[in-house]
């Protein structure tokens, strides 16, 4: 028998931006590997800084969206959204009983843009009917204040609403956000069984957090579907959320999204990076007698980069470990494939990627002229930089040198050269670097302007 695939049910609102709603939740439900089904309960006409109108869905269409797929498919774990008006909070909750499904309830109630996603009578029958059936609660700082009259100042006021969530609303577990809740870390604090726990991570710079609640409980809930104890499965979403909100990305006028998919691309660039370059390092070592002339005394490296956004310090740079080196009259890999294994050829290609973001891959050779000669007549893009004209606060500067020696030489050549050079200076010699679209190719551009030169 085929194994069945978990299953996580959002019960939320449409948002036509694509930034947060059942579409944030649905991107979440995917990455983590969920089968993701949807129950709308408004349509919204939302951008990245306003709700412009609201269709709320009919209650009897809410609940019916969610028999059909409970009926076929099975619900493992649902999450509630924005749930808009009294009437479908109350047909939420009686359906979500009667089949007993493990429920977040992420209880929206305010955008971040100030417009009102439930009504205040809702709020009443979400406190009466929705939190005494829920797995988990999971209020941001304002929302938590509304549900029980407690000012949220720090991490104490934070454990009180928790715990009165629990104990005088009956949900069985809440977990307080922290994104809302000033200081160097955003902690949420999880209250459960009597007992209270934190759940923490590094403050990011503010501004990529539009849709992170409805992310970050869709994550809660998606770890569920999968059969995950409640502390596991908000561990796993912390961890979820912090990236999706490290990599979220700027679009629109307003406030940007996060990316849940970083979870999942991350990943599978990084796989398509390092196939690339074992098959970059097998051209290298099968031509390994004809490089072997080009190597330099600080030995030859190759590197390729993740692509935009996820490409930001050479830890997103894969290179060879121990670099590529001369044995006899040949070379070789002198270690494995790793992220953050080369600093200076990284570096050239970190700052490349500022001017073309496709320019991802690079390999240092020995300083030859006739290479110039046969790049330039080769019809490639060749430009340099002096070292004797770095100045003196950029010397001092740990790492600097090869991002200001790529500006100056991107700036001569007023595009981004295929081939940068330098001369060297006092105990540096000079280096060519070549530069392509991925490692493979960077192999070829240098294989044709050797083979042209001994030709
Ligand atoms: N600047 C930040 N850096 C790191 N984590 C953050 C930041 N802002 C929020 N978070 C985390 O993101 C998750 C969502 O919390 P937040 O308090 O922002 O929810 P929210 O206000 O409901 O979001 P939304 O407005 O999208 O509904 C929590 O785990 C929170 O700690
Ligand atoms: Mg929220």
């Amino acid at each position: 028998m085929r194994e069945r695939i978990p299953t996580a049910l959002t019960i939320a609102g449409s948002d036509s931006g694509g930034c947060a709603g059942i579409v944030a939740d649905i991107k979440t439900f995917a990455a983590l590997g969920v089968h993701g089904m949807v129950a709308i309960t408004a349509i919204t006409a939302q951008n990245t800084y306003s709700i412009e109108a609201i269709l709320d869905v009919p209650a009897d269409i809410v609940v019916k969206q969610i028999e059909v797929v409970v009926e076929d498919m099975g619900v493992d774990a649902a999450k509630t959204g924005m749930l808009s008006n009294a009437e479908i909070v109350h047909a939420v909750a009686k359906v979500i009983e009667q089949y007993n499904i493990p429920l977040v309830v992420d209880p929206v109630i305010e955008s971040k843009s100030g417009v009102k996603l439930l009504k205040p009578n809702g709020i009443k029958t979400l406190k009466k009917e929705l939190l005494p059936i829920a797995t988990l609660v999971t209020p941001n700082k304002m929302e938590a204040e509304l549900l029980t009259g407690i000012k949220i100042r720090d991490l104490n006021d934070a454990r009180k609403a928790a715990k009165y969530i629990v104990e005088e609303l009956g949900a069985k577990a809440a977990l307080v956000k922290g994104g809302h809740i000033a200081g160097d870390y955003a902690i949420d604090v999880l209250y459960c069984n009597g007992n209270f726990r934190e759940y923490r991570a590094l403050r990011l710079k503010e501004g990529y957090t539009h849709g992170a609640g409805c992310s970050f409980s869709a994550a809660i809930t998606a770890e569920l579907a999968k059969g995950k104890a409640l502390d596991d499965a908000i561990k796993v979403a912390k961890e979820f959320i912090t990236k999706a909100i490290a990599y979220g990305y700027e679009i629109g006028m307003g406030f940007n999204p996060v990316n849940p998919i970083a979870w999942l691309e991350i990943p599978a660039q990084k796989y398509l990076v390092i196939h690339n370059l074992e098959r970059a390092i097998k051209l290298i070592e099968d031509n390994g007698k004809v490089f072997a002339r080009f190597i330099p005394e600080v030995q030859t490296n190759i590197v390729m980069a993740l692509p935009k956004p996820y490409a930001r310090g050479i830890c997103d740079v894969a290179g060879v470990l121990g670099r590529i080196v001369r044995v006899g009259d040949t070379v070789k890999a002198a270690g494995p494939i790793a992220f953050g294994a080369s600093s200076h050829v990284a570096r050239a290609v970190l700052k490349i990627m500022e001017y073309d973001k496709n320019i991802r891959a690079a390999m240092n050779l020995r300083y030859d002229e006739r290479l110039l000669e046969a790049a330039k007549r080769e019809g490639l893009i060749v430009s340099y930089y002096d070292r004797r004209e770095e100045p003196p606060e950029i010397k001092k500067k740990e790492g600097a040198t090869i991002p200001w020696g790529i500006e100056q030489a991107v700036k001569r050549a007023g595009t981004t050269p295929d081939i940068i050079y330098h001369l060297g200076d006092w105990g540096k010699e000079p280096m060519i670097t070549i530069f392509g679209k991925d490692a493979v190719e960077v192999v070829k551009k240098a294989l044709k302007l050797i083979s042209a030169i001994e030709a």
